[in-house]
């Protein structure tokens, strides 16, 4: 039987989590990459801050041996910083370090891995609604979540002819500590969300686990922006 692996990030909780679950389910091996370890059975952590230029150097080779004899392999780059910024306020800084979370160090976990990826191997981000359309005051995450897209489509096109897909899968409203931190965990603001959403309620983690279980084992999806997000009312 062939081998099939998922090395994702941020899987010590919400999205990345569920989707470690689903996939270990599934007879993946599943390897994840965060700051916390998940403690998840079955599942191996490598702990790393992707927020560090250099995180790959002290990670490389754990993380070659984890994936040693696999025939297939998935990367799901699911971990992800949000700050509140808009243009007065938001700093290089900051830009620097949500562009290190969210996109550069994707780019850096794609390199470390694909001499290990055969075809049939897929790379998935974990982009948003904010891949694609802007609101204030999330200045460095929706410049960020919109470079996702582009990196994607970069590889998309980087990878022809070696089998390999790549997609962007854009959650909506996800019920997760991400999003109810963002709320400073009000739950009137989270209902408010809820309700500019059409099922007038949030995503549920393992809703956005099968959707990018479905885009990472479905080569059709290629170069594609997969939206997700229980259709929200256009206002
Ligand atoms: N929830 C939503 O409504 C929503 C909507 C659209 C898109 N998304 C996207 O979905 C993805 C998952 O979001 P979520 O809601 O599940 O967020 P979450 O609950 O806050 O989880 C974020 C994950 O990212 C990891 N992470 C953050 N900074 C890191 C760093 N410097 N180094 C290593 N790992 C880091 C965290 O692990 P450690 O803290 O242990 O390092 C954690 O496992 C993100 O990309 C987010 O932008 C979420």
């Amino acid at each position: 039987m062939s081998k099939k692996a998922l090395v994702i990030t941020g899987a010590s909780r919400g999205i990345g989590r569920a989707t470690a679950e689903l996939f270990r389910d599934n007879g993946y091996q599943v390897i994840n990459i965060s700051r916390r370890d998940p403690e998840l059975a079955d599942v191996t952590h490598i702990a790393a801050d992707l927020s560090q230029t250099d995180w790959t150097q002290n990670i490389a080779a754990a993380l070659g041996q984890a994936v040693v004899n696999v025939d297939t392999l998935s990367v799901i780059h699911s971990a992800g910083l949000l700050l509140k910024d808009n243009i007065d306020s938001v700093t290089a800084d900051d830009l620097h370090r949500v562009m290190q979370v969210n996109v550069i160090a994707a780019a850096q976990l794609n390199q470390l891995l694909l001499p290990s990826m055969g075809a049939g191997s897929s790379i998935v981000y974990v982009g948003s609604t904010l891949s694609e359309k802007a609101v204030a005051n999330s200045c460095s995450y929706v410049t960020s979540k919109h470079a996702m897209v582009g990196l994607m489509r970069a590889n998309a096109q980087d990878l022809a002819g070696r089998g390999i897909h790549a997609v962007c899968v854009c959650p909506g409203f996800t019920e997760t500590e991400m999003l109810s931190d963002h709320v400073g965990g009000s739950r009137e603001i989270l209902d408010d969300i809820a309700s500019g959403v059409t099922f007038n309620r949030l995503i549920e983690p393992s809703e956005m686990a099968s959707t990018l279980k479905f885009a990472a084992e479905n080569p059709v999806m290629n170069g594609s922006v997969m939206h997700a997000n229980l259709g929200q009312i256009e206002r």
